[in-house]
C-alpha cells in the first residue's frame, strides 16, 4: 500500500484520494478553533447544522460553535444510544432540516461518536439526494475508524447497519483533546480498532502499541494523536484502494466475523463494539493457528496487548450454538458460510477465508464459549 502524503507519522493532515470525492483529515489538538475556515473551504458557505448528543453538546459544543465564528449555525439534538440510529430518527432529522429551510447547500456536521456519524451521514446522503457533510468525531472509535471511509447507515429491527450508503464526508476534523471526557470503557473500546489497524497493516504500529500501553491508558495527548494519525492513514489507504468494499477493504473486518456475532448474542449494548472486535481478533488468530497458517505467537501477542489495554480476550457466558447461528445470519455471510479475515503474521492478513466448521467451533470453545 502507498503511504499517504504528507507523512502521517509527523503531520496532522492526511488526504483520502478518491477523485472528486477526495477529502482531508485533520488530526491535532485545538483544531476546532479553525473549524470555520476549514469547513467553508471544503463544504461551502451554506448554513450549518450540527447533529449531536445533548451530553456532547454540553461538554464540547461551545468550543465548536466558537470555532465557527459568525457563520450561521443551528444545533439538532439526538439522544445517546445505538437505538437512535434508526429510520425514525433519520425522518425526524429530515423534518427538522425542512422546517429550518435547509436546501442543497446546507452543511451537516456530525459531532459525536459512531452513532452520530453514521446517522448524520445517512441523513446527509439522503436529504435532497445529498448535502455536504463534515465529520467531527468525539469518540476514539469515531476518530480512528468510523469517521473515515464514507460508510453511513441506520439500523432496522434485527439488522444493524442494513440500510445505508457509501457517502464520503467533505472533511474530517479529529481533535484528540475531545477524548478527555470520554467514559473509560468507551475509550478502551476504541483502542480495539487501533490494535486491529496494527494487526492488519502496520507491524510498527503494533510494536509501538506494545511499548506504549501506559501513556495510552493515561490518554497522553501525543500518544492519542499518534494512534489516531496512524489509524486514519491506514484506513485512508485501504479506502482509497477499494472505496466500495469489493476487495481489499474487507481486511478492515478483521475480528468482525466473530465480533459481530458476539455483539448480537450478548444483546446490543452489553459488549462495546471494540470489545467484541478484541475477542473476535483473538478468535481469528486462534483459528489461523489451528489451520496452521499463522504462527502461535501472533495470537499470544494479540492477547498480551489487549490484556495490557484492558480489553476482553475471552468469551464469557455465551452458548456456542447461539454464536454460530448469529454468524450464519450476518448480512456479510454468503450462503450461510461465514468468511474470515485471518492473520498470517502481525501486520499481514488474508481476507475471504472459508474455515471448516469444526475449526471455528474448537477455537470458540477454547476461548470460553459454553456448550
Ligand atoms: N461507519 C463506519 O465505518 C463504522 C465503523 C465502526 C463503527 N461504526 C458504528 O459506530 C457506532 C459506535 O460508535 P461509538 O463507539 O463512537 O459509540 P457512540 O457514538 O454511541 O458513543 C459512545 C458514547 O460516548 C458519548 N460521547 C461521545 N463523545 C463523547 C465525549 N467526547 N465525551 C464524553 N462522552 C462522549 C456518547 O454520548 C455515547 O454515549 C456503532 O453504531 C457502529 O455501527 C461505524
Ligand atoms: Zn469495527
Amino acid at each position: 500500500m502507498r503511504n499517504s502524503q504528507p507523512d502521517p507519522r509527523t503531520s496532522g493532515q492526511l488526504r483520502v484520494d478518491l477523485g472528486d470525492r477526495s477529502y482531508d483529515i485533520h488530526v491535532s489538538p485545538g483544531l476546532l478553533a479553525r473549524a470555520d475556515d476549514l469547513i467553508a473551504a471544503s463544504a461551502g458557505p451554506g448554513p450549518r447544522f450540527i447533529v449531536t448528543h445533548p451530553t456532547v453538546d454540553r461538554l464540547h459544543g461551545g468550543a465548536l460553535r466558537e470555532g465557527m465564528g459568525s457563520s450561521p449555525c443551528q444545533t439538532l439534538h439526538v439522544p445517546s444510544g445505538e437505538r437512535q440510529k434508526s429510520v425514525r430518527r433519520a425522518a425526524a432529522l429530515w423534518g427538522a432540516l425542512l422546517a429550518a429551510g435547509a436546501d442543497r447547500g446546507a452543511v451537516l456536521i456530525a459531532f459525536g461518536g459512531g452513532v452520530i456519524g453514521d446517522l448524520a451521514g445517512f441523513v446527509a446522503a439522503t436529504y435532497m439526494r445529498g448535502v455536504p457533510f463534515v465529520q467531527v468525531p468525539t469518540t476514539l472509535l469515531a476518530q480512528v475508524d468510523s469517521s473515515v471511509g464514507g460508510k453511513v447507515a441506520v439500523n432496522i429491527p434485527g439488522a444493524k447497519n442494513l440500510v445505508g450508503a457509501f457517502y464520503q464526508p467533505r472533511l474530517v476534523l479529529a481533535d484528540p483533546t475531545l477524548l478527555k471526557t470520554l467514559r473509560a470503557r468507551d475509550y478502551r473500546a476504541g483502542l480495539g480498532e487501533v490494535v486491529k489497524h496494527g494487526a492488519i497493516a502496520d507491524a510498527d504500529l503494533f510494536s509501538w502499541l506494545e511499548a506504549n500501553t501506559r501513556p495510552l491508558a493515561r490518554r497522553h495527548p501525543p500518544a492519542i494523536s499518534h494512534v489516531v494519525r496512524r489509524s486514519c492513514a491506514i484506513k485512508a489507504d485501504v479506502v482509497r484502494a477499494d472505496e466500495r468494499e469489493s476487495g481489499l477493504r474487507a481486511i478492515l473486518n478483521f475480528g468482525h466475523t466473530v465480533g459481530h456475532a458476539l455483539e448480537t448474542t450478548a444483546g446490543y449494548g452489553v459488549l462495546r463494539h471494540g470489545e467484541a472486535v478484541a475477542i473476535g481478533m483473538v478468535a481469528a488468530a486462534r483459528i489461523a493457528g489451528l489451520l496452521g497458517t499463522c504462527p502461535p505467537h501472533v495470537a499470544d501477542r494479540l492477547v498480551a496487548l489487549l490484556d495490557a489495554l484492558r480489553l476482553p480476550t475471552r468469551i464469557a457466558h455465551m452458548p456456542l450454538s447461539r454464536i454460530l447461528s448469529a454468524m450464519r445470519s450476518d448480512k456479510k455471510t454468503l450462503r450461510g458460510i461465514p468468511r474470515f479475515v485471518l492473520p498470517r503474521e502481525i501486520g499481514v492478513v488474508q481476507p475471504g477465508c472459508e474455515v471448516p466448521a469444526h475449526i471455528v467451533e474448537t477455537a470458540l470453545l477454547q476461548l470460553g464459549a459454553s456448550t
